[in-house]
């Protein structure tokens, strides 16, 4: 994290379907702002049933349509030192910020903890074809404010 001047945690429940889109979307859209080399942005799950595996393969086949690879993304679980070293927390969900506010250490932790969205980022696990459609529609949008919004505290715009 040394050499960036931002880093970003994006989190879901399994670190299988949203965050994992999340990411890849966001550091897309980073690298075509230019912006890429001044952001860390990694993707965790507040569950542990997926840690190691790659992302589901109905988020795989969504986000390929619109031109994002995701399949070198694997689970893992977020950790305790996540909230000592990330500047930005990014929940998908209400549920997801409760946790992670749970999860926080007592001592140490100073990431910003917010919804990654300005609405929640539905869990499309259960879902048909348009769930993942809806969580790829909204994580596009709101990771071109959170472009913007980093290129603001980057001092870049
Ligand atoms: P995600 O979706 O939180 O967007 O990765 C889910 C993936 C797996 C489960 C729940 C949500 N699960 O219960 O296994």
């Amino acid at each position: 994290m040394r050499d960036h001047q931002l880093s970003i945690l994006v989190i879901c429940l399994g670190n299988i379907c949203r965050s994992p889109t999340a990411e890849a979307v966001l550091r897309a859209k980073l690298d075509a702002a230019g912006l890429a080399g001044q952001v860390v942005v990694d993707s965790a799950g507040t569950g542990d049933w997926h840690i190691g595996h790659p992302p589901d393969v109905r988020s795989q086949r969504h986000a390929a349509q619109r031109g994002y690879d995701l399949s070198a993304l694997r689970a893992r679980r977020v950790a305790e030192e996540d909230f000592r070293q990330f500047d930005l927390i990014l929940a998908m969900d209400e549920d997801n910020l409760a946790d992670l506010q749970r999860l926080a250490p007592d001592q140490g932790a100073r990431a910003e903890l917010r919804l990654f969205a300005h609405v929640e980022v539905p869990d499309p696990y259960q879902g048909g074809p348009a769930a993942f459609e809806r969580v790829i529609d909204l994580v596009e949008a709101a990771s071109d404010v959170w472009v913007e919004n980093l290129a603001r505290r980057l001092g870049t715009s």
